[in-house]
C-alpha cells in the first residue's frame, strides 16, 4: 500500500501581500481551494491514507477545511512543520506516518490534469526505485529540470538551473521506496539552506532506480500570481 503525503507549509512570499494573512493553500482555484486539488489528485491515483503536512500558522484552519477527509472519501492526518526547511526534510516528518510503506508526494500548490493512477501503478510493480513525472514548460529556470540519457532514462536533475539543458520540469509528484526516509536523513542542505527534493531524486538517479513518466494534459504550479490565474483558467475550463 502505498502512502499519500501532501507538503502545505512553506512561507508562499511569492504571493505577498495577499499569502501575509491567508495561506496559499486556502486561494480559490475554480470552485475549491488549491490544497483540494492535490488531495484529489491521490485518490484518483487509488491513494486514500494522506498526511497533510502543515506550516504552523494554519493548522487549525487546514483541519475545519477538509477535517477527517471523509467527505471527500480519504482518510486524512495531520503534522507539523514547524520551519521550512525544504521540501525532502517536510517529507522527512512523514517516516513514521509511513510504517515502511513506499510513499507518493505531492506539493501542495501542484494542479494537474492528468489522471496519475498509470503511473503510480507502474511504481507499484517496481521492486525499488523512485519515480517522477516530468512535464515541458516555458520557463524551466523555475523548476528541478531534468537531462535524459541516449536512452532516454534521467541523467541528472538541476534545481532551478541558470541554463537549463531541457524544458522538461520535474513536477511536485513524487513515488519513493520506503528507503527515502534514510536517504533524507544524510541530507545536507543546499546553497539556500533547503533540504532538497532534487538531491533525493539524483540519489535514486545514481542508484538507477528512477523511472519517469511524461504528463500529458496541463500542470500547473499555483505559486506565482501568473500560475495562479493559469490555474483557474485551465480548471474552469475543465468544469
Ligand atoms: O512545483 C515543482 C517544483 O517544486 C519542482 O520542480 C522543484 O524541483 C521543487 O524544488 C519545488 O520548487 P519550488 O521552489 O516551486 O517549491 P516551493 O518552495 O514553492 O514549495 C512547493 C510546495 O511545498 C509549497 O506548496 C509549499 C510546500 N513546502 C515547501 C517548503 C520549502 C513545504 O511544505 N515545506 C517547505 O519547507
Amino acid at each position: 500500500m502505498i502512502k499519500g503525503v501532501i507538503l502545505a507549509g512553506g512561507r508562499g512570499t511569492r504571493l505577498w501581500p495577499v499569502t501575509k494573512v491567508v495561506g496559499k493553500h486556502f486561494l480559490p482555484v475554480g470552485d475549491k481551494t488549491i490544497i483540494h486539488y492535490p488531495i484529489l489528485t491521490l485518490k484518483k491515483a487509488g491513494i486514500k491514507d494522506i498526511l497533510i503536512v502543515c506550516g504552523q500558522e494554519h493548522t487549525d484552519q487546514y483541519v475545519k477545511l477538509l477535517g477527517s477527509g471523509a467527505e471527500l472519501g480519504v482518510n486524512l492526518y495531520y503534522t507539523i512543520q514547524v520551519d521550512p526547511l525544504g521540501i525532502a526534510h517536510g517529507l522527512g516528518l512523514a517516516r513514521s506516518f509511513a510504517e515502511g510503506h513506499p510513499v507518493a508526494l505531492i506539493l501542495g500548490d501542484n494542479i494537474f490534469g492528468d489522471d496519475l493512477s498509470g503511473a503510480v501503478k507502474k511504481f507499484s510493480k517496481k521492486e525499488k526505485g523512485s519515480m517522477v513525472i516530468l512535464k515541458q514548460v516555458p520557463d524551466p529556470k523555475r523548476f528541478g529540470v531534468a537531462s535524459f540519457r541516449k536512452d532516454g532514462t534521467i541523467k541528472n536533475v538541476v534545481e532551478k538551473p541558470q541554463k537549463p539543458a531541457t524544458n522538461w520540469a520535474v513536477t511536485g509528484f513524487y513515488l519513493y521506496d520506503n528507503r527515502v526516509f534514510d536517504i533524507i536523513k544524510n541530507l545536507k542542505p543546499s546553497a539556500r539552506g533547503e533540504y532538497e527534493i532534487t538531491d533525493v531524486n539524483n540519489w535514486y538517479i545514481n542508484e538507477g532506480t528512477m523511472d519517469h513518466f511524461k504528463a500529458k494534459k496541463f500542470w500547473v504550479d499555483a505559486g506565482t500570481f501568473d500560475s495562479l490565474h493559469l490555474a483557474n483558467i485551465l480548471i474552469r475550463k475543465q468544469i
